[in-house]
């Protein structure tokens, strides 16, 4: 049977499966065939391992990425859920990104990513793939390749880390990160107290272990359906994570049998039912940006979801999960009260139950499987004292009649010049406010130009601000400082933070971390470095209102008098030239063709050739 590789009179299919897909153009195939099955068995299989199924593995380790410090574990109990089952596991790395180690941005990455991902993907003779990741930007970049390379795929997330203490209390990158740095900023701790508290951050390997956008990415592929239900939660340091990485390989070789492919699995139910999710865990602002990535990659849905679609949903869907930013508890709480198939379980009535899943079954049939036990731990005050400083289990899933918070945990600002049409938007995480008198607020703007500027001005005690004031940056989008860098959580003064404040209103055009909380606008596209942009034109002392309840974000200047900055802001553009949306054709290397080819947050800031729709769409919305 082997030997029908070489047999000269059997045409080889390059769609086929195994060895024989793709083979290198060495304009004889039957050739290639052979050249290609005397490399690999320079590795040492056997022409019985080589007539397996091929599950490649993607390997996304890296010693400057401690959120995938488990990969090597994980990947030795892939192989031995594909082994087990009859196919061959074969790795092979692609490059990895941890928020910390890839400057300017992650964010600036995650479209190289996708296409390292994509086109190894298409290049080797897998018959189907575990995309292992976790930090941040590797499960979307790993997903819109999948998509793009469309052969089959599940993802395997590395799982959160686990808590660690300071001072009696429970802490955890990052959201404690970022308050405990405010702290210490306020003065209320001092240099020891900071250097201790660094120890104790990220106790463990692993991804965050808050809700951020590593965590709300993973109950996202759940939701999906490109990852088990029970996949998303376990800790990285588990054994609960090592059976799941087994599971994981054996339904690969499944996958790779039935042939499912991406785009086929992938319907709107799945998205609308992973907007649902987003929603319920109060998740990470980020998400929509990959979200709008995700499914612009579709060739069949590119452009029928939009952040519009996440406002809706919103609407009537509330907020059922207390974790940080937006409640009080850690990953390792959501899993022990149950995980992602308690919290579907609560969401039922809200999802679409014939959602196709990588399991071969679809969302309805996979809670079927799994009994619904609530968790008996008791359900945590809202808030209280008691349940910041508790060590102790608690549930931290709430029923639909209990939420967290009512509905819109993230909202889409439409309407007003600084994100209505013709095409803009704006997001908030209303759930993250620290005040929530700020959601509907008319304060005077304090305008910075980029986060140089907000470096060297937000102390100064002669800065012309009080806690009404509207903090407002750009120059931090996607052309203007390309990768568009997490520097949205704008601090408060510290003439105003050593008075108490907490809590400001603050917009601006780039992103935030999905840990991070306060009153704090996103995204708002278009960005302050676009022409025509109305953000880039607001001054100091203009009167900007934003209305959560009606999605309303303007600045009180009138039609003309904004057509007339927008004019005498372009001449001046076109005078001192050295602008970034300017100079961007002059730029070289992929930092030169992220500026050129990027698109607008609510697009999915992924490069237009990249896009379902291809280089022919214009750089406006979608729809
Ligand atoms: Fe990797 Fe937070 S830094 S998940
Ligand atoms: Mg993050």
């Amino acid at each position: 049977k082997v030997h029908a590789d070489y047999d000269l009179s059997t045409p080889i299919d390059p769609n086929g499966v195994g060895l024989q897909q793709r083979l290198p153009s060495y304009g004889d195939a039957h050739f290639s065939l052979f050249m290609r099955k005397l490399f690999i068995k320079a590795l040492g299989y056997s022409e019985d391992a080589l007539s397996r199924p091929i599950v490649g593995i993607v390997n996304t380790y890296s010693g400057f990425n401690p959120c995938h410090a488990n990969i090597p574990q994980l990947i030795d109990a892939v192989k031995r859920g594909v082994q087990l089952n009859g196919g061959l596991a074969i790795d092979f790395p692609t490059i990895s990104l941890h928020e910390s180690f890839a400057a300017p941005t992650s964010m600036y990455l995650r479209n190289l990513m996708s296409m390292d991902t994509e086109e190894m993907i298409q290049a080797q003779p897998v018959d189907s793939v575990v995309l292992i990741g976790g930090c941040d930007k590797t499960t979307p970049a790993q997903l819109m390749g999948g998509i793009s390379a469309n052969k089959p795929m599940i993802h395997l997330v590395t799982g959160p880390m686990m808590p660690g203490s300071f001072q009696g209390v429970r802490v955890g990158a990052c959201t404690d990160c970022r308050s405990n740095w405010a702290r210490f900023r306020a003065g209320t701790l001092d240099v020891e107290d900071i250097a201790t508290l660094n120890d104790e951050l990220a106790p463990t390997g692993g991804t965050c272990g808050v809700m951020g956008t590593a965590s709300t990415m993973a109950c996202l592929l759940s939701a999906l359906g490109v990852m088990p239900i029970q996949g998303a939660t376990a800790p990285a340091v588990s054994s609960a994570r090592l059976r799941i990485a087994e599971s994981t390989g054996a339904l690969a070789v499944q996958l790779a049998k039935q042939g499912l492919k991406p785009q086929t699995l992938l319907t709107r139910e799945s998205f609308l039912n992973a907007i649902t999710v987003l929603q319920a865990i109060g998740g990470s602002t980020n998400a929509i940006i990959h979200l709008m990535a995700i499914v612009n990659r579709h060739p069949s849905l590119a452009g029928t979801i939009t952040p519009a679609t996440v406002d809706t949903i919103g609407r009537h869907t509330p907020l059922l999960v207390d974790l940080k930013p937006s409640g009080e508890n850690y990953m390792t709480d959501f899993h022990n009260s149950g995980g992602m198939p308690a919290l579907l379980h609560h969401l039922k009535p809200l999802l679409h139950p014939n959602a196709m899943t990588v399991t071969g079954r679809t969302l309805g049939d996979e809670l079927a499987t799994i009994p619904f036990r609530p968790v008996s731990l008791p359900l945590p005050p809202n808030n209280s004292p008691a349940n910041l400083n508790s060590n102790s289990n608690v549930n931290c899933i709430r029923p639909l009649t209990h939420p967290l918070y009512p509905s819109s945990s993230l909202i889409i600002f439409q309407q007003g010049n600084l994100s209505g049409p013709p095409g803009g938007s704006a997001i908030l995480k209303a759930s993250a406010s620290k005040d929530t008198r700020l959601l509907s607020h008319r304060g005077r703007a304090v305008v910075f130009n980029s986060s140089a500027d907000l470096a060297a001005r937000i102390d100064d005690p002669s800065l012309d601000v009080d806690k009404d004031s509207v903090l407002v940056l750009r120059g931090i989008g996607p052309v203007g400082n390309p990768g568009m860098p997490e520097a949205g959580l704008i601090p408060i003064p510290k003439k105003l933070a050593v008075k108490g404040v907490v809590d400001m209103l603050r917009i601006s055009d780039g992103r935030m971390s999905g840990t991070a909380g306060g009153t704090i606008v996103l995204h708002v596209s278009p960005e302050g470095a676009d022409p025509e942009s109305v953000l880039g034109v607001v001054r100091d002392g203009d009167w900007i209102v934003c209305d959560v309840e009606r999605r309303w974000l303007g600045v009180e200047v009138g039609e003309e008098e904004v057509r007339a900055r927008v004019e005498e802001r372009k001449r001046e553009m076109e005078r001192r030239r050295g602008e970034p949306w300017m100079e961007r054709e002059r730029v070289r290397g992929y930092r030169g063709l992220y500026m050129r080819e990027v698109n607008q947050a609510e697009e999915g800031v992924d490069f237009r050739f990249l896009t379902a729709a291809g280089p022919g769409r214009s750089s406006a919305r979608v729809e």
